[in-house]
């Protein structure tokens, strides 16, 4: 049986007594991330008049032709981009009122374009994902993919082939915390944490702690809003941070959650080393991890990369990778290693649907050109993914 060792006194006081708070180990997760801290605002303080609900004509042209100098340099259109944002739902009156029809006001509009330039920088700069990238990227795509597919932000695991999409996020998310090894009164961190679903059904099921890290700054938020709205906060914290520079103690974790975030989280060859050797220090001896993701065996044409970047801000190249083999290399035990690829499929059926039964509102979000793109991109991408493929879904020790 472990002995809980100090450094655990230390997890329960920062994280589960004192409400969510960033920043509690002395420094920001802002400041991990590499980015200004969260204390201060994000960007200039928001005037009064982009916080109206309608701006006025000559507001909107001057944001329109603001939207398209800065769309100039990012790979997609500037015509593509505000078509992208202007329709889209604010997640404030998606959690606050269930409006799902509501146009973006001014200064949400302007916090989205700041977050699409935020993502798009890296590939026009660096010519690669960033860290700081991939967390804008989900500021960016959250409200819809909460709008299209719902709180959890991972593939469905159809293992009847008859599940609904939700039961079908609802059984990864089983599936995962499984792996783990969940018990009750368990600490567990939960890596790229989305907006706290997963967490939220874990802790309740299994009666355990999770504390969520996630490096966008919007999930975090909705993540709390949603945590609260559960009744789930003495339960569950999200923090904003990266999860390739935790700020834990080592040894703090009974068990570490990965869903569907490794990938996301390693921008770089030697960002799946430290990813792995942060969940090695975070977890106590005789932990587990519950691991899945997706990964290709190869590397896909140049045609089926630029698609596969246009819907998951990856290239092909990013997600070759043989998971257990690197877990093992680090001394992790591999308990329990299952493919479960084809139980993921029929998640791109529910995507390629939301692109023709919800044609209408797709096509008012994002624009009709940007979504018959996308259509065309989402037929090369899918047949790609089911030969080239897997989708790993591990249980892994730390061996006591
Ligand atoms: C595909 S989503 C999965 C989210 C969640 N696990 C779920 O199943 O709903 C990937 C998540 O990883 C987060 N993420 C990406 N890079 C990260 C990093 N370096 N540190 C922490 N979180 C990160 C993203 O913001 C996003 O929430």
């Amino acid at each position: 049986m472990w002995a809980k060792p100090p450094q655990r006194d230390f997890v329960a006081r920062s994280f589960m007594i004192e409400p969510p708070k960033v920043g509690c180990h002395g420094h920001t997760h802002a400041d991990e991330a590499g980015e200004r801290p969260t204390t201060s605002p994000p960007w200039p303080t928001i005037p009064a008049w982009r916080q109206l609900a309608v701006p006025r004509p000559d507001e909107c042209s001057r944001l329109d032709s603001a939207v398209r100098r800065v769309g100039q340099l990012l790979p997609y259109s500037a015509e593509e981009m505000m078509d992208a944002h202007k329709g889209s739902v604010s997640p404030k009156d998606v959690v606050a009122s269930g409006d799902r029809s509501a146009r973006l006001n001014p200064a949400e509009w302007a916090s989205k374009l700041w977050a699409a330039c935020r993502m798009g920088f890296p590939l026009v700069v660096c010519r690669r994902r960033t860290v700081r990238g991939v967390g804008a990227y989900f500021d960016l795509i959250t409200d819809d993919g909460r709008l299209f597919y719902g709180d959890s932000f991972h593939f469905g695991y159809y293992p009847r082939k008859t599940e609904t999409l939700d039961e079908a996020l609802d059984a990864h998310t089983d599936l995962v915390g499984q792996l783990a090894r969940v018990t009750p009164g368990a600490v567990v961190l939960d890596l790229g944490c989305g907006i706290g679903a997963p967490a939220a059904r874990i802790a309740r099921l299994n009666g355990c702690r999770v504390i969520g890290v996630n490096i966008s700054r919007e999930q975090v938020r909705e993540g709390r809003l949603l945590i609260d709205a559960l009744g789930l906060s003495e339960q569950v914290e999200l923090h904003r941070g990266n999860a390739l520079t935790l700020a834990f103690p080592d040894r703090s974790f009974d068990a570490v959650l990965c869903i569907e975030v490794a990938a996301d989280i390693c921008v770089t060859e030697n960002a799946r080393d430290r990813l792995v050797d942060e969940i090695w220090r975070v977890l106590r001896p005789g932990g587990y991890v519950g691991f899945s993701d997706l990964a290709l065996s190869e590397a896909p044409s140049r045609r089926e990369d630029k698609a596969l970047r246009a819907i998951f801000y990856h290239t092909g190249s990013e997600l070759v990778e043989d998971w257990p083999a690197r877990f093992s290399a680090h001394g992790f035990h591999i308990r329990e290693q299952h493919d479960i690829h084809a139980e993921t499929m029929p998640t791109w059926t529910h995507i390629e649907g939301v692109y023709s039964h919800q044609a209408e509102e797709v096509d008012r979000r994002y624009g009709k050109h940007l979504a018959d793109r996308t259509r065309r991109q989402l037929g090369e991408v899918i047949p790609m993914v089911r030969d080239l493929g897997t989708f790993p879904a591990l249980s892994l020790q730390k061996p006591i």
